[in-house]
């Protein structure tokens, strides 16, 4: 897709999206703008919506958007899929997007986020996939307020890269564990980080006995797949720059272990890795940006399966940290390979902030749905920033307290820790506890789990599916750590 941006319409190009702010009297305005167009009223079932087609030309349409109850930037990339959805068979080669009522620039990331995942799709399993669907690649003209066209320009090529991210993430979180699997994320990596300036370091089995990373190992041991543990690097601004340390999850596929799931929703469970792919590709887009800060991403990578070889309930584990820990039970497995990269992070980098990334609990999902990620810092600073950057964004957090009272419920009587509460009660508060015992008391750390928000409602799939959660958000805060 290509995005220019003008500040008159090019009146040879027939296939236009206008943005209009009319309220009730949408139906008004809007016939008079289609005659002052010279097309008939033809279809339109999308409230706040109207469509005008030529009967004749087929990519002859206006395309109305009334933009009067849009709030977030969330608001306005749907408005612009459904439109997109309801005009992309008529669509070829150019279109133009009338965006002079508000030209900001979270109209534009919105243009280009829905331009950009408007060809986002599901068949890349299927035997027939190139039947199924055509992409769209157009020419796609902004018209904007006269003097916003260099800005609009900057946002579009910046917004384009990031998306491209996050469908990545999606193409990730989305696949089968037969495909995305710890060999699958080690070459994936490999091949994206190969054209960046970008340090990629990958631990297998090996190296991974070797580093004593046995909250990683414990977790693998019912696996037939050997465990990764990736490493990324990048210096964007080496000499004075911020260094964030981001760490995400990623568990290929989670059964629960021997403590095992029910069967009704398992097949979700291919999406427990949505830390992980959202960590690296947040990294692999601001490096390929260029942008001034540097990142160290580091995501510990492996199934959770039931074997004879599995780590049962009841079981005293080593970690990387030197602490030892009782698992209580095995499906709270996210915990104890963070517990290594956590550790391992605070230990071997200097960084300035740690945030973690992780499809942790199904006590998120209760609280907070879809809607929102629940989020923990020990750093009210850092808390501020990445709750602005998730609104500004679209990919909402939400915070939760650390308090004491929630690390009793983790006190084992044999080992150091236990990797589940006592009570029932506060699972994604006790799980933050107990991944905060593993920060090394850095003092500045934010856990996000992303359980509810990293898979869930989209507009491309009937059931639940990849949102690419928290690449944007990453993006968001490191430019504005960067100040990029
Ligand atoms: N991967 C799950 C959490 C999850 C649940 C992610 C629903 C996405 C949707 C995690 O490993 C898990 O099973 N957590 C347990 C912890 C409990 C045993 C302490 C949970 O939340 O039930
Ligand atoms: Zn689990
Ligand atoms: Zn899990």
């Amino acid at each position: 897709m290509k995005y220019s941006f003008k500040s008159s319409i090019d009146k040879d190009i027939k296939s236009r999206i206008v943005l209009i702010d009319t309220g009730k009297e949408l139906f008004d305005t809007s016939k008079k703008i289609a005659s002052e167009y010279g097309v008939k009223l033809n279809t339109s079932d999308i409230p706040g919506t109207q469509l005008f087609r030529s009967t004749d030309k087929e990519n002859d349409f206006l395309h109305l958007i009334d933009i009067k109850d849009l709030n977030s930037k969330k608001d306005f990339v749907s408005a612009f899929l459904n439109a997109i959805k309801s005009v992309r068979d008529f669509l070829s080669e150019s279109l133009i997007i009338d965006a002079r009522i508000d030209g900001s620039d979270s109209i534009i990331q919105a243009i280009v986020e829905a331009m950009e995942l408007s060809n986002y799709h599901l068949y890349q399993y299927k035997s027939d996939q190139d039947k199924k669907f055509k992409s769209l690649d157009l020419s796609v003209q902004c018209i904007v307020e006269e003097g916003m066209q260099a800005e609009g320009d900057e946002t579009a090529h910046k917004h384009a890269a990031i998306v491209k991210y996050q469908m990545k993430c999606m193409d990730l979180v989305n696949g089968p564990s037969n495909k995305i699997d710890p060999d699958h994320f080690a070459s994936w990596l490999k091949d994206e980080s190969k054209d960046l300036s970008i340090k990629t370091t990958i631990l297998r089995k090996k190296e991974i006995v070797a580093k004593k990373l046995h909250g990683l190992l414990s977790v693998n041991k019912g696996s037939g797949k050997e465990p990764a543990f990736l490493i990324l690097e990048y210096y964007g601004d080496p000499d004075d720059g911020k260094t964030l340390g981001l760490v995400g999850k990623g568990v290929t596929f989670d059964t629960g272990g021997v403590s095992i799931k029910p069967d009704k929703n398992m097949h979700y469970m291919k999406s427990d890795m949505g830390g992980a792919a959202a960590v690296l590709n947040a990294t692999l887009a601001i490096a390929a940006l260029g942008w001034k800060i540097n990142i160290v991403a580091i995501t510990p990578i492996t199934e959770n399966c039931v074997d004879g070889e599995s780590i049962r309930p009841g079981d005293v584990i080593d970690s990387y940290s030197g602490k030892t820990i009782e698992v209580i039970h095995t499906d709270a497995e996210g915990r104890l390979i963070l517990a290594d990269a956590l550790s391992y992070m605070a230990k071997n980098f200097e960084v300035d902030h740690i945030i973690d990334l992780a499809t942790l609990t199904g006590s998120a999902v209760m609280t907070f749905g879809y809607a929102a990620a629940a989020s923990f810092s020990n750093d009210d600073d850092l808390m501020d920033r990445i709750s602005s950057a998730g609104l500004a964004c679209s990919e909402k957090t939400w915070s939760l307290p650390l308090w004491e009272t929630y690390g009793d419920q983790m006190k084992s009587d044999i080992a150091d820790i236990k990797n589940m509460a006592t009570l029932p009660m506060a699972g994604a508060i006790t799980a933050a506890k107990f991944l905060e015992f593993f920060i090394e008391e850095h003092p500045s750390w934010a856990h996000l789990d992303i359980a509810g928000t990293s898979f869930g409602e989209t507009h491309y799939s009937k059931d639940k599916a990849a949102t690419g959660y928290g690449v944007q958000l990453l993006c968001y805060l490191a430019e504005e750590l960067s100040g990029s």
